[in-house]
C-alpha cells in the first residue's frame, strides 16, 4: 500500500459516478472532487450543471449522457472515460430509480424496469469497468443498495430484490476480484432528502415512522453520504472489501 500523508487523500485518481447529476450521485461526485479526485458525471439527464459546480473546486470534471441500462451505451462511457484520463480507479454504480410495486396484479414491465436500471444497469458497469480494472491490476468499486436490501418494506418487492442483489453482487466480485487488487464495496444509505424520496417525505405518516424508528430522529441530507463513498474509494479503506456499509441514522440497529 502507498503511504500518503492523508489517509483520505485521492489526488490523482479517476473516478466515475453514475446518475450523479443530482442527489446522491452528484453530492458524492462533490465528495471525491473535494478528495482530489478528477471526476465523470454520467446520467441519462443533462449533466452540464453539476459538471459546472464540481469544476470549480479545481478538479478535472467530464459528463457524459449514459443509459446504464443500455449495454452498448455503457460501453462507450467506459471508452470515452479511456480515451481522456487513460484510466479508472473508483467506480460508483449510483444510477437508480425507486417507484412503488404491490405485488397484487404486478406488470411485467415494472418490475423488469427497476431490475434493469437498478441491478442489470449496475452488473453491466461493473462487468465494463471491471475488463479495465482487471488491466491496471487496481480498482475500486462502490455499489449503491439500500437498506431496502437488508431489511424488507411493503409494496416495494422490486426495489428490496434490486438493492439486495447488488448487495450479493459486492460480495460475489469482492471475491472474484481480490486477485486484482479490485476492492468491491457497497454503501446501503437510509432515508436521504433527494428527488427519489420527495414524495414520501411529504407523507404525515412516513414522518412519524422515521421520528420513531430512526435513533437519530431525521432524515439525512446528500452531503452526509460522500464521507462514506470518500472512506471506501481510499486508502483509509484499504483492508475493506465485500462491505456493506450502512449509513441510517441507526435505523436497522435492531436487525
Ligand atoms: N435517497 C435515498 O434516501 C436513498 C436511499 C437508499 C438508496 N438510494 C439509492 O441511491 C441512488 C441515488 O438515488 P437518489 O436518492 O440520489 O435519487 P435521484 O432520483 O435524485 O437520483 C438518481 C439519478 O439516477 C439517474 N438515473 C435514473 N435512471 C437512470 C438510467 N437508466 N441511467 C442513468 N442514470 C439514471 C437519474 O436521472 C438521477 O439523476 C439510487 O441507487 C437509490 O436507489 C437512495
Amino acid at each position: 500500500m502507498k503511504k500518503t500523508k492523508n489517509l483520505f487523500d485521492l489526488t490523482g485518481k479517476v473516478a466515475v459516478i453514475t446518475g450523479a447529476s443530482r442527489g446522491l450521485g452528484k453530492a458524492m461526485a462533490i465528495g471525491l472532487a473535494q478528495a482530489g479526485a478528477d471526476v465523470v458525471i454520467t446520467d441519462i439527464l443533462d449533466t452540464k450543471k453539476a459538471v459546472k459546480e464540481i469544476e470549480s473546486l479545481g478538479v478535472k470534471v467530464m459528463g457524459l449522457k449514459v443509459d446504464v441500462s443500455k449495454n452498448t451505451q455503457v460501453q462507450n462511457m467506459i471508452k470515452k472515460v479511456i480515451s481522456k484520463f487513460k484510466k479508472i480507479d473508483i467506480f460508483v454504480n449510483n444510477a437508480g430509480v425507486y417507484f412503488s410495486t404491490p405485488m397484487k396484479g404486478l406488470p411485467d414491465k415494472n418490475w423488469d424496469k427497476i431490475l434493469d436500471i437498478n441491478l442489470n444497469g449496475s452488473m453491466m458497469c461493473a462487468r465494463a469497468v471491471g475488463e479495465q480494472m482487471i488491466k491496471q491490476k487496481s480498482g475500486n468499486i462502490i455499489n449503491i443498495a439500500s437498506v431496502a436490501g437488508i431489511s424488507a418494506f411493503a409494496s416495494s418487492s422490486a426495489y428490496n430484490c434490486s438493492k439486495a442483489a447488488i448487495i450479493m453482487l459486492t460480495k460475489t466480485l469482492a471475491a472474484e476480484w481480490a486477485p486484482y487488487n479490485i476492492r468491491v464495496n457497497a454503501i446501503c444509505p437510509g432515508i436521504f432528502v433527494t428527488d427519489m424520496t420527495k414524495g414520501l417525505i411529504k407523507d404525515k405518516g412516513f414522518q412519524q415512522m422515521i421520528k420513531a424508528g430512526v435513533p437519530l430522529g431525521r432524515y439525512a441530507t446528500p452531503d452526509e453520504l460522500a464521507g462514506a463513498a470518500v472512506y471506501l474509494s481510499s486508502n483509509a479503506s484499504s483492508y475493506t472489501t465485500g462491505h456493506a456499509l450502512v449509513v441510517d441514522g441507526g435505523w436497522t440497529v435492531h436487525l
